[in-house]
């Protein structure tokens, strides 16, 4: 009865029982199977309360939950289990209107909700910093107009060659960081939404950075042909993968190599399933990794390479990856990055419809 339509639960990694109206198990997907160490054969059809020795989870809690079709969470349940140790769960049991099904409930070890709780603090974070960056650049931008504008008028007045040198630094400078600021306060734009085929952008991507570095590296493609398109903004996700392929090339050039050691850039493309992203969950989603045998991102700053004016590099700006990650960010994604000497690999995960 009714596995197909709980076939998609058992993909999770998130242990979840299925009652019906009478409180008893219909489903357990195998996350859950683990977590109780018995099998749905033996269960199905049983009172799910008596697996509660404590009576923590006791059926009249559930019932009341049914009755009201109001949820509740448990953030802190422990679960006895005879001969094992005892487990420490966050619960949420929420109630479904479905001809089989009456309640679901979802079980995830508090270690890995605190760990999901402490990316979620992360990502505030950075958001807080993002915000105070962008303050401080429109307050940078504002007087650098009348700054550039006041040195035009002064170098109108001086006949002095060496004079106008000064003004003309002053004007230089003014620009350099008019054209900075531009770019710590672009990301803003709303994404637009394009039918985007990510093959299309890798390979837009390899022709450009070809383009730009026209020795010393290859370009190895890995798709998976079968991945389907996305919606998104085309023109933020070739930026963001341009960003992290160019970064590559710049870091294998940097490094002195033996004429026979090739540097290799390889773009992979994988489908994921059922996976969590920003918060919410997906069924469908696509990976894209680069990977560089390169030095490696130096140990100095790899904590922080995301961050706004982060850069190992000489005259480096900082802002590429956090390009990046905000375009990302804009479509439901995440993107890491692990990396050692001769091995770096940035991964992004797009949500796909
Ligand atoms: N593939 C890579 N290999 C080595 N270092 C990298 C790689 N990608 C990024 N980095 C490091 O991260 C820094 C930040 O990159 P980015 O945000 O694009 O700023 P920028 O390129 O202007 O320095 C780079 O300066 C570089 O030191
Ligand atoms: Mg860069």
């Amino acid at each position: 009865m009714g596995s197909a339509m709980f076939s998609g639960l058992d993909l999770l990694a998130t242990a979840v029982v299925v009652l019906d109206r009478s409180l008893a198990i219909v489903h357990m997907n195998p996350a859950a199977e683990t977590l109780f160490a018995l099998s749905l054969r033996n269960l199905r059809g049983q009172p799910f309360a008596a697996l509660f020795a404590d009576g923590a989870l006791h059926a009249g809690r559930l019932a009341q939950a049914l009755a009201d079709t109001r949820g509740f969470v448990d953030p802190d349940l422990v679960l006895a289990r005879p001969g094992r140790d005892a487990l420490h769960l966050n619960c949420v049991v929420t109630p479904v209107d479905a001809p089989e099904a009456a309640l679901l409930i979802e079980f995830r070890h508090i270690e890995q909700q605190l760990r999901i709780e402490r990316e979620a603090q992360r990502v505030t974070q950075l958001e807080a910093n993002r915000e105070l960056i962008r303050n401080l650049a429109h307050e940078i931008r504002n007087p650098l107009g009348g700054l550039r504008g006041s040195a035009q008028l002064l170098e109108r007045e001086l006949d002095r060659a060496d004079l106008r040198e000064y003004t003309q630094v002053i004007i230089k400078e003014a620009d350099r960081l008019q054209a900075l600021m531009d770019r710590l306060l672009t990301p803003n734009r709303p994404p637009l939404d394009d039918v985007v085929n990510i093959h299309e952008v890798c390979e837009r991507v390899r022709s450009l950075i070809l383009a730009e570095f026209p020795r010393g590296i290859r370009i190895e493609r890995d798709y998976d042909s079968s991945l389907p398109e996305l919606r998104g903004d085309r023109e933020q996700l070739i930026q963001a993968v341009l960003n992290i392929v160019r970064n590559a090339a710049q870091a294998l050039l940097a490094e002195p190599r033996a004429p026979d050691e090739e540097g290799v850039i390889e773009l992979r493309t994988r489908v994921a399933r059922q996976v969590t992203l920003a918060k919410a969950r997906h069924k469908l989603a696509l990976e894209l990794q680069v990977i560089d045998n390169g030095p490696g991102i130096s140990a100095a700053i790899r904590d922080r390479i995301f961050y706004p004016l982060v850069s190992g590099r000489e005259g480096g700006s900082g802002l590429g990856l956090t390009l990046t990650q905000t375009y990302v960010q804009h479509h439901g994604g995440v993107i890491e990055v692990e990396s050692q000497p001769g091995r770096t690999a940035f991964r992004m995960v797009l949500p796909l419809p």
